[in-house]
């Protein structure tokens, strides 16, 4: 295997939390917490209604704002739904695609998220990618299939050159905002067979370079020991991104690595 440096990716998920001025606010205050942290992508995902004021509050800094979610059309008859475009227009560089509350709630298929992934490249953005199995699919020994289902359906078609700007982001139903964290070994073993399947099915350069984030639980106790991990390139975090405090310490944990 190549010897690839994988710059980490932290990103918060805000998920269906904060007004227009706590998101502007928590940004405000987690820029200069950050400011001097280098060796590490900073992303904050706010909901729709704050992304323009979210992305003016981390203006000129090392924070980079993102959508959670991104429809596959320009524009028109699409009631409830935003485009690449829009988002790039509100400030942001990037979008989360096929969260498992997206895949659960909202029934996303792993084709939709496919043609989801592929416009919001198409059209500038970059992609965080999210897999990963329930308790209920682990314990029936179902997760490899799981896993290799959502990732090859989810993402296949893409290009070497489209992988430069996707990012995977393997979070375990189970330990998604539950305060159970996968172990580290655990984290490991599945970020190793995430990346097996991704070399597979995409060849050795995409599978060295792509970043693969862990998300379940991540908190400032545990990111050290998650991101030793050499399968680990990141997180996404919900709960503990909200405080700018708590989020900080991660993102100074993993940078550190
Ligand atoms: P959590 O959420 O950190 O609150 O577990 C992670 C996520 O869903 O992205």
């Amino acid at each position: 295997m190549a010897d690839v440096q994988r710059t980490p990716v932290i990103a918060g998920n805000w998920k269906m939390n904060k007004f227009i001025a706590e998101a502007a606010a928590t940004t405000s205050e987690l820029v200069p917490l950050v400011s001097g942290v280098s060796g590490v992508k900073i992303i904050v995902c706010p909901v729709f209604t704050a992304l323009s004021a979210t992305a003016d509050a981390a203006k000129g800094s090392n924070v980079e704002v993102g959508a959670q979610n991104c429809y596959t059309k320009e524009s028109g008859a699409y009631t409830g739904e935003i485009s690449p475009h829009m988002i790039k227009d509100a400030g942001c560089q990037w979008t989360i695609i096929g969260h498992s509350e997206r895949r659960e709630y909202f029934k996303e298929s792993n084709a939709l998220l496919n043609e989801k992934c592929a416009f919001a490249l198409a059209n500038g953005l970059k992609v965080m990618f999210c897999i990963g199995e329930t308790l209920e699919q682990r314990e029936g020994g179902q997760m490899n299939d799981v896993l290799r289902t959502q990732l090859v359906e989810g993402l296949q078609g893409r290009t070497d050159e489209e992988f430069k700007s996707i990012v995977i982001a393997y979070e375990p139903v189970w330990a998604i905002g539950t305060g159970v964290t996968a172990t580290v070994e655990q984290a490991q073993e599945a970020h190793a067979f995430v990346r097996g399947v991704v070399r597979d099915t995409f060849g050795d350069a995409v599978a060295d370079a792509v970043r693969i984030q862990y998300g379940g639980s991540v908190k400032p106790d545990n990111a050290g020991e998650l991101i030793q991990n050499p399968d680990v390139d990141g997180f996404l975090v919900g709960g503990a991104a909200l405080q700018a405090e708590s989020f900080a310490a991660i993102i100074k944990a993993g940078a550190a690595n």
